[in-house]
């Protein structure tokens, strides 16, 4: 519907605004403005009506501005791009789709996510206007090889984003989940195409939780927490911007130190270590103590046989004993 985006900047303050001004603004009637006020409410937008009053959001929203961002990022390293979309069906898809026709290290990021995907085919529920939905197009030179790891230093670049903006105790679960009070607070998704043996050009997807409705929770099949709920109520466009900064600097070297420099930080911020976990393969399943991981971003697992290396892919990791 036209002027949804921009009506929803007009109150994403918080404050009210009258019918009329809002109408006057977008060039539409007050019915219209209604009208529009009911969808968003039907997105799960909680806006407040008074008669003589107008409209007002009850939770402030920052929107993403590209100027803001891109002031966030005061990387040497350069971006060649950065898109900022109000809608898209996956941001992944959008940079897969652009892969080979334009300069890497290029970024899009997205207020809402139609077909937002996971990992292992599941989706990724995406709404409007509160969390991160980022991706970031990269080459990869020197074979698949050379991304053992990539994943998990992803990780390690978004707990390090978030404690620099004062966000506590931010975990990591093996291969890709970002953790927090033991519940999963974001994502990432690593998705390739290209030549593996040469240049490879890998999409870096990542999801993270800024803020989740109850409603919207109810259609996510795990616990979930989100950025509000730990008491972290910062700028989404600085999030965004120095996200994407921290990533260009661990890219690069990424790129010519690979995963053993971010080994230790991985380690240290280990949801699970030392406890009893199953890591759940397509036909078997794995039982044994989480010892972290090695140089090449493998999970080590201590068994009655010795330990095992687990090399991520279509893997999953959970913990046996409850209290994990
Ligand atoms: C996971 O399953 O934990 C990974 C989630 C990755 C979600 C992000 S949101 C931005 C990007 N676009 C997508 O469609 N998926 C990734």
């Amino acid at each position: 519907m036209r002027g949804l985006i921009e009506l929803l900047s007009l109150i994403s303050d918080g404050q009210y605004h009258s019918g009329e001004s809002l109408g006057q603004h977008l060039n539409i009637s007050r019915a219209s403005i209604w009208k529009r006020i009911q969808v968003l409410q039907s997105m799960g937008f909680e806006i407040y009506s008074i008669r003589g009053k107008g409209y007002r959001l009850v939770d402030a929203i920052e929107l993403l501005d590209k100027q803001k961002i891109l002031s966030n990022i005061g990387s040497t390293e350069t971006l060649a791009s950065l898109e900022v979309l109000s809608e898209i069906d996956s941001t992944n898809a959008y940079m897969l789709s652009k892969a080979g026709q334009i300069s890497t290290p290029a970024a899009c990021l997205s207020e809402s996510q139609t077909a937002g995907r996971g990992r292992r085919g599941k989706p990724w529920v995406s709404p409007f206007g509160s969390n991160i939905y980022l991706s970031l197009l990269w080459t990869a030179h020197g074979g698949l090889q050379s991304l053992d790891g990539l994943s998990l230093m992803i990780g390690v670049s978004i707990a390090k984003t978030l404690s620099g903006l004062e966000c506590p105790d931010v975990q990591l679960k093996w291969p890709n989940d970002i953790y927090a009070n033991k519940k999963k607070l974001g994502g990432v998704l690593v998705e390739l195409t290209g030549n593996w043996m040469d240049q490879a050009h890998v999409v870096i997807g990542i999801g993270l939780n800024q803020r989740i409705t109850q409603e919207q929770r109810q259609h996510i099949e795990q616990p979930i927490v989100d950025l509000a709920e730990l008491g972290w109520s910062g700028s989404r466009n600085e999030l965004a911007g120095k996200l994407i900064n921290q990533l260009l600097l661990d890219l690069r070297a990424f790129e010519e130190k690979g995963f053993s420099m971010f080994q230790d930080d991985w380690n240290a911020r280990n949801v699970y270590e030392g406890c009893s976990v199953e890591v759940l393969q397509p036909r078997s399943r794995l039982l044994g103590e989480c010892q972290g991981v090695n140089e090449r971003g493998e999970l080590l697992l201590k068994t009655e046989q010795g330990i095992l290396k687990v090399h991520s892919g279509e893997l999953s990791l959970r913990p046996i004993s409850r209290e994990v």
